[in-house]
């Protein structure tokens, strides 16, 4: 039963009703719907609105309800009720008839809606923190294994300098560190209770903002009632880090279905990540990459559907807003989903380190370590650019790589070679060369994990 009828003279017609019930996607809004409950009763309490003996039993009637939605949430997605909060009501009711009534006193549902929110994105926030290291952690375990696979490195898709294989995942597990830093700002914002605020203009009771803070582990109370029910900003930027998380998702996705691919042969993938062709029987598809780099479409879609919906509502609270869940819903699961599916394609994931070192020993990858080694030899970096240049011009119409030059015929471009150049060409001298910070060299990959395994430790 709807909870405003008595200034009706006509029932919404099921249309109507059909369009602008939410219960079918706020119903997994039922246990913060209900803790927020309890904290409420607890406030009224204090205000003398409910005596000690009702709010225990409103207290308990509650919590028989929690286990009653967490047993079976479908039962309440399918509860015909308008949305959650009228749910719980009514459930309310029918446990504790009268009493149960008294519950909304000072309450509106938009600050229900509010505090509801806030309190699922701090869970679901909780979730994805730890979905978002677990799969750091399936990263730097390849890296472990693969850290003295020799890997090409790109620019431009051309191959540019040998990298290695631990190196291109701890690139990655860089961009998660700072997916981990902006879904914890974004909390830390979220983190304020609207609870209190009424309909719009606050509640007319003297309820303890605090207290109802504090009993729900919020930071503080919120401290504008108009703004404590339409701010939305939460919403936004968990979507906008679930999307700058998603492009990171998608570019890793990226790169293994390129180096899965017949052309590089460079991984192969575990048949429990992957799917057969149903007219080639010799493939196997690289699916679950593919939905990982596809499903960042989605999860934009989610955020800029919510912009546009916030864009220039006036204050304060408008219907509007109930869009923003579905999309909210959708965006942090499917990022969470992306974040584990991601673990199983990185654990079962096998390099083919002959293909990858043959790769980046193709492509003269070592062109620029002959320019440095001409710059050792006191040519200025441009003159030295310039004849490498030649070198390899000259390298790619004989089809050879720079090192099968015989010395006489490198002394040929310039007479600063000596026959210590072919050490310098080699791909081990053009890694452990690299040794600044963030560099390839074994010994900088090696430290970067260990002080990024530091890090998870502590956090
Ligand atoms: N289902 C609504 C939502 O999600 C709850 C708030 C309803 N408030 C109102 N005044 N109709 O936004």
């Amino acid at each position: 039963m709807a909870l405003w009828g008595g200034r009706f003279k006509q029932a919404a017609s099921a249309q109507f009703q059909a369009f602008n019930d939410s219960l079918p996607v706020d119903y997994r809004l039922a246990e913060q719907d209900i803790i927020g409950s309890v904290a409420w009763s607890k406030g009224l309490l204090k205000v003398g609105v409910l005596s000690v003996e009702e709010q225990q039993r409103l207290e308990s009637a509650l919590q028989e309800l929690l286990a009653e939605v967490r047993d079976n949430p479908q039962q309440v997605a399918d509860g015909g009720e308008e949305d959650i909060h009228s749910y719980v009501e009514s459930k309310l009711i029918d446990k504790l008839g009268d009493l149960g009534k008294k519950l909304h006193t000072g309450r509106s549902r938009n600050d229900q809606v509010a505090t509801d929110l806030k309190l699922w994105c701090k869970d679901k926030g909780g979730e994805l923190l730890l979905s978002l290291v677990n799969f750091q952690q399936a990263l730097m375990d390849l890296a472990r294994r693969e850290s003295d696979t020799v890997l090409p490195g790109y620019t431009h898709l051309q191959r540019a300098q040998p990298v290695t294989f631990g190196h291109w995942c701890l690139a990655y597990v860089e961009m998660f560190n700072r997916d981990i830093g902006r879904l914890n700002d974004a909390l830390y914002r979220a983190d304020t209770c609207p609870l209190g605020s009424g309909a719009l203009a606050g509640t007319a009771y003297p309820i303890d903002r605090d207290m109802l803070a504090e009993e729900l582990g919020f930071r503080r109370p919120t401290m504008n009632s108009l703004d404590a029910v339409s701010d939305r900003d939460h919403v936004l930027e968990l979507l906008s880090a679930a999307s700058i998380s998603m492009m990171h998702i998608s570019r890793l996705a990226e790169d293994l279905i390129f180096y899965n691919s017949g052309e590089a042969g460079f991984i192969e993938l575990s048949d429990d990540v992957t799917s057969g062709s149903s007219l080639m029987p010799q493939k196997k598809n690289p699916d679950a990459l593919e939905l990982m780099r596809g499903k960042a479409g989605r999860v934009y879609g989610a955020m800029s559907a919510m912009m546009m919906t916030m864009k220039a509502l006036p204050l304060a609270y408008n219907k509007d807003m109930q869009e923003d869940k579905e999309g909210l819903f959708d965006a942090l699961d499917t990022w969470q989903q992306c974040l584990e599916i991601g673990v199983l394609v990185a654990d079962g994931l096998s390099v083919n380190s002959g293909r990858t070192l043959a790769a980046a020993q193709q492509g003269y990858a070592n062109a620029t370590e002959l320019a440095d080694y001409l710059v050792s030899k006191d040519v200025p970096f441009r003159e030295a650019h310039h004849i490498v240049g030649q070198v390899v011009l000259d390298a790619i119409e004989q089809e050879k790589p720079l090192e099968d030059f015989s010395l006489s015929q490198l002394q040929a471009y310039s007479d600063k070679i000596g026959d210590d150049v072919y050490k310098h060409l080699s791909i081990e001298s053009c890694l452990d060369k690299r040794e600044a910070l963030g560099g390839t060299s074994k010994a900088q990959v090696e430290r970067t994990m260990l002080s990024l395994e530091s890090e998870q430790q502590h956090s």
